[in-house]
């Protein structure tokens, strides 16, 4: 960014966050100021001249793009363990959104879990810690299964992405391929009963539909994974949408309910 630490020294520092927020930095990408020339990776910053707007896709070209999610997907068959993914995802340099995360935010939780959830992308909160869904989010998750008598503890929690996007943006369909093949190795090593797919980017990425969420949401699909076993999967809408619109509470709790009876037909309980 354009020397603004050195303007910082010479205006005052509302006039600087002001011009800021004129200028659209509405986000940043580190909780500690720093040079771009001080930085250890390179990041491509456009001259000025023909800086594009701030929602620009990442440019990898079509060629690349498919060597980088080949890769990935060679990389992931190898893991054996849900650590030995961690470690390829931690040195896995495929995704321009590693450059401008903080962290790299892998799934959480038991390693045998019966029920897996699978969100979009970590947001502010978890870029900053490291775990999936610890913010808002998270927060409206952890009561949603309370509700069904549905501990954390018994789940494993993940996202599409381990990287968040600058200022949330959506991913685009290059960014989700790339990141594809860790969460589809995640699912064949923790080999869950039911997968809940929150919000329209996992129901999308997961099972490749271009079919909305809301026409979706609340029904029993079936995603198979290598070793021929079929998985119970229910797509319901992201809590993040819940908190912009309470209305549609009541048909996440609908689906909650879903879930929680099937768990009862298939385990007893
Ligand atoms: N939203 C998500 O999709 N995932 C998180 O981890 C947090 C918020």
């Amino acid at each position: 960014m354009y020397n603004l630490i050195e303007m910082d020294k010479q205006i005052n520092i509302q006039e600087a966050l002001d011009w800021y927020l004129w200028a659209g930095v509405d986000e940043t990408c580190s909780d500690l100021p720093c040079l771009t020339a001080q930085k250890s990776f390179k990041v491509s910053v456009p001259s000025p001249a023909v800086a594009p707007a701030v929602s620009a896709k990442p440019t990898i070209s079509v060629q690349s793009f498919s060597a980088v999610s080949k890769n990935a997907r060679e990389l992931c068959a190898k893991a054996q363990s849900l650590q030995e993914l961690r470690d390829i995802m931690l040195n896995f340099e495929g995704c321009n959104l590693k450059k401008t995360a903080a962290s790299t935010v892998f799934g959480d939780g038991a390693d045998k879990a019966r029920v897996m959830l699978i969100g979009e992308a970590p947001g502010a909160d978890e870029d900053r810690i490291g775990k999936p869904f610890v913010g808002r989010c998270g927060k409206l998750l952890d009561k949603m299964f309370q509700a069904i008598q549905l501990e954390r503890s018994e789940c494993y929690i993940t996202n599409v992405l381990p990287w968040r996007p600058p200022g949330n943006r959506t991913p685009t369909d290059d960014e989700i391929a790339v990141c594809l093949p860790f969460l589809k190795r995640q699912i064949e090593l923790i080999e869950p009963d039911f997968i809940l797919l929150l919000g329209g980017i996992s129901l999308k990425s997961v099972m490749d539909t271009a079919d909305s969420i809301s026409r979706t949401r609340g029904k029993w699909l079936e995603y198979t994974i290598s070793s021929g076993k079929k998985i119970n999967v229910l797509a319901t809408y992201h809590p993040s949408y819940l908190l912009r619109s309470t209305a549609q509470k009541s048909k996440v709790w609908a689906d909650l309910l879903r879930l929680k009876i099937k768990i009862k037909e298939m385990h007893n309980i």
